[in-house]
This record gives structure tokens, sequence and C-alpha cells, in this order.
């Protein structure tokens, strides 16, 4: 079990995920940032609508909260298509996944979230689905079985996961377009973050959308997230707009400092210094010392410390960097 943590990409209930719903951009022109994927995808999708074709398949991988999801309902929205969506998980056997390619109509898009945790058999039905439109099934039961040649409409499969390298070569290989989402600077999510807040119809300065740009880990995801339990504080506390001041005070509150770390991020880096001399010290001896699973420093934490260069990543293991020392106001080996 992971605990829940508020700076976590990952979706913390049903009602943020409704609320997320509402945020959602429609088209690409409100997709903020990820320049040059939007730019591809422009090209693509005008290309295959001049065709009448449907779309190539098409790969999303990044952390959570990045917009993959998002970014697929765009894309159907843009081909003006519709979308069917489902999960790894969720499609457990071979019938499964018939019963949704069923009830396509060409050009139609099947979104599968967490691709790579599809089981092997759906998998290995989505490559001739995929590459040639068919599925061979067996139908009927004993002596009376027989396979069925089963031909599908041209659609497009959308998979999402959050590392390309967890997904078989033979499933990668079958994607036409590959994307990597990145993490989103500053201004993307100061933009992000402003409108919003303009959806919530809460009032904010330039200043307070930028300091609260400033700690969402370059995701929109957090981002929205942080707003949301800021506008309760401006609210409660009688601000008529969220300011810096107000920022700051429940981020303070919700311990989430300057560089957008949490508790566990700070933990992580003072425990690596304070017995480790700042590393190199391996991933499971880290994992052990904080008391989180390997996996959750791997996928959740250590992202964004190895992208805000507080960590590195050496062959001997995870180093504390000059930068880290300075941001905690310990004095470095390194000095
Ligand atoms: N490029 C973007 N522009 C505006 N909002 C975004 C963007 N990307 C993500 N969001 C917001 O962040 C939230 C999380 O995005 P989502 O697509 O669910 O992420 P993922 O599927 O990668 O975990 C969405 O509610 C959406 O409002
Ligand atoms: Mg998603």
């Amino acid at each position: 079990m992971t605990k829940k943590r508020l700076v976590s990409g990952q979706k913390e209930n049903q009602a943020e995920a409704d609320e997320e719903q509402t945020l959602r951009p429609q088209f690409l022109d409100q997709y903020i940032g990820q320049t040059k994927l939007k730019h591809e995808l422009r090209v693509y999708i005008k290309a295959a609508k001049q065709r009448h074709e449907s779309l190539d398949h098409v790969l999303l991988y990044g952390p959570p909260g990045l917009g993959k999801t998002t970014l697929a309902m765009v894309i159907a929205h843009e081909m003006q298509v519709d979308i069917k969506t489902t999960s790894g998980p969720a499609i457990e056997k071979p019938g499964d996944l018939v019963a949704l390619l069923n009830e396509l109509k060409p050009g139609d898009i099947l979104f599968i979230d967490e691709i790579h945790r599809l089981p092997k058999v759906v998998e290995e039905m989505l490559y001739s689905a995929m590459e040639d439109f068919y599925v061979d099934i067996v139908v009927g039961q004993g002596p009376t079985a027989h396979p069925v040649h089963f031909p599908l409409p041209p659609f497009t499969l959308i998979g999402a996961t959050t590392r390309a390298g967890l997904l078989s070569a033979p499933l990668r290989d079958r994607f036409g377009i590959v994307e990597h989402m990145r993490y989103y600077n500053v201004d993307d999510l100061t933009t992000i973050v402003k409108r919003s807040a303009n959806i919530f119809h809460s009032s904010i300065k330039d200043e307070g959308a930028v300091e609260i740009a400033r700690r969402s880990r370059g995701t929109p995801r957090i981002a929205n997230r942080l707003l949301r339990r800021v506008r309760d504080f401006a609210q409660v506390s009688h601000h008529s707009a969220i300011d810096v001041p107000v920022v700051n005070y429940t981020l303070k509150l919700l311990g989430i400092d300057e560089e957008g770390l949490d508790r566990t991020d700070i933990k992580l880096l003072k425990t690596m210094i304070k017995y480790y001399n700042g590393g190199p010290v391996g991933l499971n001896t880290i994992a052990a010392n904080i008391g989180e699973e390997t996996d959750t420093i791997s996928e959740m934490y250590e992202p964004y410390l190895l992208q805000k260069g507080f960590l590195k990543r050496t062959p001997r293991g995870r180093e504390v960097t000059k930068k880290a020392y300075q941001h905690l106001g310990i004095k470095s080996k390194l000095d």
C-alpha cells in the first residue's frame, strides 16, 4: 500500500476525478504546453482526416498527471470520432476485448489506460487487431468449437503507460505514433492554474498562480490539486483573491516547500545525508530507511528529485547533489 500523498501525480479519489473532468481541455488549442507533441499530432490528425482514414495507433507515455487521458479525449474531439475508455487490468480475457472492439464504428478510438497491465492473451489478440483489423476467436465449446475470423472496422488504439519500457516489444512496435509526455515548465503550469481558477470562478493574482505553478512538480494534476486547497484557505480567510501570502501560508501547512518538495522528499534527502554522507547509496537501502517501497521511491519520489537536480544516479547508487545541500541549508562535503 502506498500512502496518500498530496504531491503525487496519481488521482486522489472520485471527487478529484469528477472535478478533473470539468478542467479537461477539449481541443489541442486549449491543451497547454507539450508544444512538440502537439505540433506532431496536428500534422498526423490533419493528414488522417484528409485521407479519410483512421489515425495511426498512438502510445502516450509519461508520469501520472501529465495529461495522457486528457490528450486521448482531445484527439477524439479533433478527429470528430467517439472514444471508448478502458484500462489494462479491466480487460481480463479475450472476450472482453472482442466486446469492446465490436462496439467501435469506423475511425473510433479505443483508449486503454495502463496498457502495460494487459493480460498476455489479450495483448496477443491485439496484435492482429491493430495491424490488420481482425481477430481470430474460438466460438462454441468442446467438439463444436471452431475458429471464426472476425473482421473489425478500422480504428485507432490509444495506449497510455507510465513507462514505455514496461511494454513488450511486439506491442510497442505496433504503435505508429509514440509520444513521450514531459514535465511542464512553470510558464505552462501558470497558464493551467489560471485557466482552472477561471473555471472555478476564483480570482487569482498572477504572482499567486506562478507560486502554485513553481511548487507543482511539473505536473498539471498537482497544480490543480494545490489550487483547490489554496482556494479553500483563501475563501475561509476572506482573501478576495489568491495571492502569494495565501499560497505560502497554505503550502506551509501542507508541508510543501518552495521547490515543491514534501516531507517525504526532505526525509529521503536528509536520511541520505545523515547516514550515508550523501551517498552513493542503493535504492533498496534508501527505501528501507524511510519505510517506503522501492517501487514507490523510484516511481513517485525519484523522478522529480532527479529532474530538479537534487539527486543523481550513479553506477554505485543515488547521490545527493550540491544543489540539494544548498536547498536544505546543510553544509556539503562537496564544497
Ligand atoms: N496540457 C494540459 N493543459 C491543461 N490541463 C491539463 C493538461 N494536461 C493535464 N491537464 C489537467 O490535469 C489533469 C490530469 O490530467 P490527466 O489527463 O488525467 O493525466 P494522466 O492521464 O496523464 O494521469 C486533468 O484534469 C487536466 O485538467
Ligand atoms: Mg490518466
